[in-house]
């Protein structure tokens, strides 16, 4: 199987804590990766360290056989990596269009015609047409973090990384956005903003099992397991995490 991403022996040690420990992982082109795991796990330094938002003190990452490890956060966004953050990114005072034009302004130089196109082209796939003069701070919390995957595309990834996009919003605003992530990555026919490759965090064990390929259990910065849903559904530590946590 072709990889898209692969990590070796990857660690990071913040004041002789290891908040992340020799994480040998993998993601294969076209697959969708879940994270779970108790809060502190290290979920969210696990995708920054993939975003190059933070630089690891051991390991590697690849990316398409070639090595980022030291590379800056732009180089990663620049081979095709983007990231969504826990916390909601629009700049709030600014409305949805300028947001998004920020965004496409941001990940490539382009006439003021295509980043037009550019712009419809996100806006209607995210389907926020309605909410265009508004600013970020108007909109509902589900539709800031649908605004967040959008601005995320921008850049025309081949990998998104996105943390908890749908924890806190509601059932169905929850339920668009991973219709919208899954489609992306099940693109095959050329259309601009598909995915080779998405790797989200989620607490949700629904949302986690319904949407990845392949899920990892992430705890204490280790993955305790990784494998299909019905593999890592049935481990003992994730039934007994599920259970303790009533997590659902
Ligand atoms: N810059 C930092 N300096 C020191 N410790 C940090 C730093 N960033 C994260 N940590 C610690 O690393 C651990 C993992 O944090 P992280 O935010 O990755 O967890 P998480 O699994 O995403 O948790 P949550 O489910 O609450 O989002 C925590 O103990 C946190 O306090
Ligand atoms: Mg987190």
């Amino acid at each position: 199987m072709k990889e898209l991403l692969v990590t070796r022996g990857l660690g990071l040690e913040i004041d002789r804590k290891n908040i992340i420990r020799d994480v040998d992982t993998s993601l294969a082109v076209g697959e969708i990766k879940g994270v779970m795991g108790p809060n502190g796990a290290g979920k969210s330094t696990f995708l920054r360290l993939l975003a190059g938002e933070l630089c690891p003190t051991s390991g590697e990452i690849a990316l398409r056989g070639e090595d980022m490890t030291s590379k800056p956060a732009r180089e990663f966004n620049k081979s095709g990596i983007s990231y969504v953050s826990q916390r909601p990114g629009p700049f709030p005072d600014l409305t949805v269009e300028e947001n998004v034009r920020g965004a496409v302004q941001r990940g490539s130089l382009f006439s003021r015609r295509s980043v037009r196109s550019k712009v419809d082209t996100l806006v209607d796939l995210i389907g926020i047409q309605a909410k265009l003069g508004l600013s970020a701070r108007e909109l509902s919390y589900g539709e800031m973090r649908t605004l967040d995957v959008g601005m995320a595309l921008a850049s025309e990834p081949v990998l998104l990384l996105a943390d908890e996009p749908t924890a806190g919003v509601s059932g169905d605003v929850a339920d668009e956005i991973i219709t919208l992530l899954k489609g992306l990555c099940r693109s095959n026919d050329g259309r601009r903003f598909g995915l080779d490759g998405l790797i989200f965090v989620e607490h949700d064990k629904g949302t986690v099992f319904h949407l990845a390929d392949r899920v990892g259990f992430l705890r204490e910065g280790r993955f305790v397991v990784e494998g299909s849903p019905e593999e890592v559904r049935e481990n003992r530590a994730v039934v007994q995490y599920l259970a303790e946590h009533g997590v659902d």
